[in-house]
Formats: structure tokens, sequence, C-alpha cells
């Protein structure tokens, strides 16, 4: 049998940081609430004119070197993104050419906060079907450019950031399973109302920006994740001691304590982010994952729980022996 294993992992944040109190000068709000609400601080942002590809490349290239392979190795780049740089090429094609890799396929997935779980879906059907052998998978995203800064329901929640990983083809686990959702009906309760089709004039004279209904979100996201978490334990016949470590989406800690609790996981089994990055969108995950790899908190042959929720809305989760 055919395991998709991770053999490397890289992120990188701009260099820009944006702190709580700089956003009290910004719009109606306070260090103190968004710390209580959130568990955010403070949150990176791309410089004018840095792109989602050129967050991407740094983290691919740490990847790349951590899991020892020639570039050349890579035969597929799947990139999860919801801010691309362009309409068109992808930005895993405008990566791929960057790293002067040439062939390969390479594309582009959208499921906003829960991209990188559906990239790491995708390849890992990829993988296990024989069609590659070494993968690159990315999430970075430029979430601020699609920010209302005088928006303090979701100015406040975002920033910038890419993470990266190399799976190779193993006999070895590897991940176990991967299990993705989406559901159209609440594509209002968090969405860009522009786009491309509807009329890229509109985007151009007022902007395109994120439209929350948070509490609803919120409530929504606690009850899905609850249920994923359950599936994904289910389908494998796992009981919750089984997992070493949770490594969700970054969106809200209230959340994350939320999908901790319904583990029985004390909160030292969690990887937390959300504090020095907000919510960095399909970045979020992989950069979670770089940052307790790279300090040594999970070590081989631990049992990872990833898992995501976001626009459409869309979820799920995958599990792994790292
Ligand atoms: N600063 C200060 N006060 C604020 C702010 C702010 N930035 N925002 C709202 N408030 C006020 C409200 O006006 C309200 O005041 P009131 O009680 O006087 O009416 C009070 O704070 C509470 O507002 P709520 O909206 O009920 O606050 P809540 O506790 O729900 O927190 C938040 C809001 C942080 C947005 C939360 O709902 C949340 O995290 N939602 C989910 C976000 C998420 O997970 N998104 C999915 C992934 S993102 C993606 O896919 C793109």
């Amino acid at each position: 049998m055919t395991f998709s294993r991770i053999t490397g992992v890289g992120g990188y944040l701009p260099e820009k940081v944006l702190t709580n109190h700089e956003l009290e000068a910004m719009v109606d709000t306070s260090d103190q609430w968004i710390r209580a609400r959130t568990g955010i601080a403070k949150r990176h942002i791309a410089l004018e004119g840095e792109t989602t590809c050129d967050l991407a490349l740094p983290a691919a290239q740490q990847a790349i070197e951590a899991a020892g392979i020639d570039k050349h190795d890579i035969d597929l780049i799947v990139l999860a993104t919801t801010t691309a740089d362009q309409i068109f090429p992808s930005t895993a094609c405008l990566l791929q050419q960057r790293l002067d890799i040439h062939g390969c396929p390479a594309f582009d997935v959208q499921a906003v906060c829960t991209g990188f779980v559906y990239a790491m879906g995708v390849v890992d059907n990829f993988i296990r079907a024989g069609s590659s052998k070494c993968a690159l998978v990315v999430g970075a995203e430029t979430f601020s450019r699609i920010i209302d800064w005088n928006d303090r329901d979701t100015s406040v929640l975002f920033g910038d950031g890419a993470g990266a990983l190399v799976l190779q083809a193993s006999d070895e686990p590897g991940i176990i399973s991967t299990h993705l959702h989406a559901d159209g009906a609440y594509a209002n309760l968090l969405h860009v109302p522009q786009g491309v089709s509807k009329g890229y004039d509109l985007v151009q004279e007022g902007g395109a920006y994120v439209e929350m209904k948070g509490n609803e979100v919120f409530k929504m996201a606690v009850r899905t994740l609850g249920r994923i978490v359950d599936e994904t334990l289910e389908a494998n016949q796992l009981e919750k001691s089984d997992i070493d470590w949770l490594i969700p989406h970054q969106a809200n800690i209230r959340i994350i304590q939320a999908t901790a609790r319904k583990l029985n996981m004390s909160m030292d089994q969690v990887v937390v982010t959300v504090d020095e990055h907000g919510n960095t969108s399909a970045a979020s995950v992989p950069l979670a994952l770089d940052t307790a790899i790279r300090d040594g908190r999970i070590k081989r042959g631990e049992i990872l729980l990833m898992e995501a929720f976001g626009g459409g809305f869309t979820w799920g989760s995958v599990l792994i022996k790292y």
C-alpha cells in the first residue's frame, strides 16, 4: 500500500507586523477586546507589492531543503489560496516558474480557510493512485488585500503568510485518511461578494472585501469541527486518546479550545499560532505544522489531526502519522 508521507516542511511570514495597538488607531476596537474574543495579539501583513507567490516561494524552498530532495524530483504542485497573484496563470504555475521547475502539473485549490486541508486531500489521492511520487503542497495568502481596513468585524482577524510541505510516496504511513466537505447553502455568511464574472469594473470601483456574520460563523465552526473530529476518529476506529497533536485552522482561540475540549485534549497538545499570526486562511495549518515541527514539539511516529473550517462553507480534516 502506498502512503503520502511528510518529508519536509517550511513557512514564511512577511516582515511587517501589525499589532492590536496599531489597529486601535485604525478602527473602533481595543487590544483587550481582540485578545479576549479571538486570542490574537498581532499579525503579519505583506508589504505593498509583496504577493502571495512572494510568500509561497521561501516557504516552498524551506520545505524542499528540509525534505533533502532535488527540486526536479517534484512531480506535482498544488497551492491553496484565495488571494491569487493574478486571475491567471494560477499561483501554483507562477511558483513553479520561480522555483525553476518545468513540466509537472501545477494548479491552485480554492477552499478559503480549508484550502490547505483540501490540497492535502487532493495530493493524497494523486499519490495513492500512483500519479505522483513527490508533491509540493502549499497554503499561501495575502488576505490583507481583501480586507476592508475600516471594518472592525473583519480587520482584526486576518493576517498574511505561507506554509509548505513535501509529500512523498512511501510504504510507511503517512496520511491515514482525509475528510473533505462543503455546503454552499451558507455562502452568504462568509464571502467576498464581488468577482471577475460578476463584473470586474465593480471590483475596481468599490473594492472586493470579506463580509462575515461572525457570530453565526463561529457557532457553525464549533459544531462542524466537533463533527469532523468524530467522523475522523470513527473512520479509523481510533480513540480520542490516540491523537498526539491537534493542528487546527487558526481562526479564533475559542474555536480551537472548543475542539480541544471535544477531544478531551490538554491545550499542551494543541499547536496554537493564532496569537502571533492571526487567521492566515489557507496558510494557517501548514504554518502551525511548520512551527511545531521546527521547535521539536512534533516527533516522528506521532499521530496528528489537522482540521479546518472556512468560507463556502468548507470543512475537513487530515489524519497523519508523522
Ligand atoms: N472590537 C471591539 N468590539 C467589537 C469588535 C471589535 N473588533 N467586533 C465586534 N465588537 C462588539 C460587537 O459590536 C458586540 O457589541 P455589543 O455586545 O455591544 O452588541 C460585541 O463586540 C460582541 O460581538 P460578537 O460579534 O457577538 O462577538 P463574538 O464573540 O462573536 O466575536 C468574532 C466576533 C471574533 C468575529 C467571532 O464571531 C469569530 O471568530 N467568528 C468566526 C470567524 C471564523 O472562524 N471564520 C471562519 C474562517 S475565516 C475564512 O474562511 C475566510
